[in-house]
C-alpha cells in the first residue's frame, strides 16, 4: 500500500460570509450566514484523499487555533494529525460570497515570526513522513519562513525516496521547482510565475508544458472554469470542465489534486478516467460552500460530462 502525506506550512481558517443580497462594492450588506472551516491546502487534499479511502498523514505547521477547529476535523475526517504546533493563532482567510457566483476573497498573510529555525522545521516535518510516501506540498509560506525553504524540504524528502507533488505559488513555487518535484499543479498565474511571462494562447501553453516536462513527470495546468491540461512524458490532454452552478471556488484546485493523486497512484499511468475524475471533483467542489467535500455520486455523474481531447 502506498502512503500519502500532505504538508501545509501556512494553514488557515476559511471564514465564509454569505450575504443576503447580490454582492456589490461600496455597499453595506447583511450577512445571512457565517461559516468557519479549518482550511489549508494540504488539509483540503487530505480530505479529498479520504473520500477515496486513503488515510493521509497531514503535517506542516499549525497554530493554537480557535476552538480546536482543526482537531475536530482531523478526528471526524480520520486524518492523521502530525502537525507541528506554533504557539500563535492560525491566520484567517475570508471569502465574502452572495452564493450566486459573486465573491470577494481576502487572505491573511500568516505568521510573521516563528521561533524555530528553518532547518529544525524541515527536520521535524521530514521525521513525520515515512520513506517512499507520495507527498503533496501545498499552499503558500508564512512570511516568517525563508523563500527557499521548499528547495531544501523537497531535496530532503528525496533522500527518503518520496514522490513529491507541488502546488504552491510565487517565490515558494519557484524555489520548490528547483528541486524537480515529480508533479506540479499550477493555475494560470502560477504557470506564469514559473516561466516568468504572460501566456496568451494555447501554443504558448503547450510549448511551456513541453519545456516543463524535462523536469517534471506530470504537469497539471488548470485554467479555472475554462480548461485544464494534463501532461506526462508522452501525451498532453486538454479537459473542459462541465458547466456547474458556482457556489464557492475555494479549494477547487486542491480537490482536483487530491483526486488526481488518489487515481494516478499506484500505477502511475495518465489516463482519461483519472483526468475526468479529477476535473469532476473540482467542479463538484465549486458547487459546495467553502471546502466541504463533494459526494462521490455527484463526482461520478460530472465525470461523464468532462470533455477530454488528446493534443499530442
Ligand atoms: N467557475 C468554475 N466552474 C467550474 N469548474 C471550476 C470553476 N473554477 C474552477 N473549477 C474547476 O477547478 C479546477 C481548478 O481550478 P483553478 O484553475 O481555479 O485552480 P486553483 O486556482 O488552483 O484553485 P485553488 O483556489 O483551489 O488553489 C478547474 O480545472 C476546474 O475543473
Ligand atoms: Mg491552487
Amino acid at each position: 500500500m502506498m502512503k500519502f502525506a500532505t504538508i501545509t506550512l501556512n494553514p488557515a481558517i476559511d471564514k465564509t460570509i454569505i450575504t443576503t443580497e447580490t454582492l456589490k462594492l461600496n455597499t453595506i450588506h447583511q450577512c445571512s450566514t457565517t461559516i468557519e472551516q479549518p482550511g489549508g491546502k494540504g488539509i483540503n487534499v487530505a480530505k479529498i484523499l479520504k473520500l477515496w479511502n486513503i488515510n493521509a498523514n497531514a503535517t506542516g505547521l499549525i497554530g493554537n487555533s480557535q476552538d480546536n477547529i482543526f482537531q475536530k476535523l482531523f478526528k471526524t475526517s480520520n486524518i492523521t494529525n502530525n502537525f507541528i504546533n506554533i504557539p500563535l493563532p492560525t491566520r484567517i482567510n475570508t471569502t465574502i460570497t452572495d452564493g450566486k457566483g459573486q465573491e470577494l476573497k481576502i487572505n491573511d498573510k500568516g505568521w510573521e515570526n516563528i521561533h524555530a529555525s528553518p532547518a529544525n522545521i524541515i527536520n521535524s516535518i521530514c521525521s513525520k513522513i515515512d520513506n517512499q510516501s507520495v507527498v503533496a506540498i501545498c499552499g503558500s509560506l508564512p512570511p516568517a519562513l525563508p523563500k527557499n525553504i521548499l528547495t531544501q524540504l523537497i531535496n530532503q524528502l528525496h533522500t527518503k525516496h518520496c514522490i513529491i507533488a507541488l502546488d504552491s505559488s510565487k517565490d515558494a513555487l519557484l524555489a520548490g521547482c528547483k528541486a524537480n518535484p515529480t508533479i506540479i499543479k499550477p493555475n494560470q498565474y502560477e504557470l506564469e510565475d514559473i516561466i516568468g511571462f504572460a501566456i496568451n494562447n494555447q501554443t504558448e501553453i503547450i510549448n511551456t508544458i513541453k519545456h516543463l516536462r524535462k523536469k517534471h513527470e506530470i504537469i497539471i495546468a488548470t485554467f479555472g472554469n475554462d480548461k485544464a491540461y494534463f501532461a506526462d512524458a508522452k501525451h498532453i490532454f486538454i479537459a473542459h470542465p462541465p458547466k456547474v452552478k458556482v457556489c464557492d471556488t475555494t479549494g477547487a484546485g486542491d480537490a482536483l489534486l487530491g483526486t488526481f493523486l488518489a487515481h494516478y497512484f499506484p500505477n502511475q499511468t495518465l489516463n482519461q478516467h483519472t483526468i475526468a475524475m479529477s476535473v469532476a471533483t473540482a467542479s463538484a467542489s465549486v458547487e459546495c460552500l467553502s471546502t466541504a467535500t463533494p459526494n462521490k455520486t455527484r463526482i461520478q455523474a460530472l465525470s461523464k460530462l468532462v470533455e477530454i481531447k488528446k493534443l499530442t
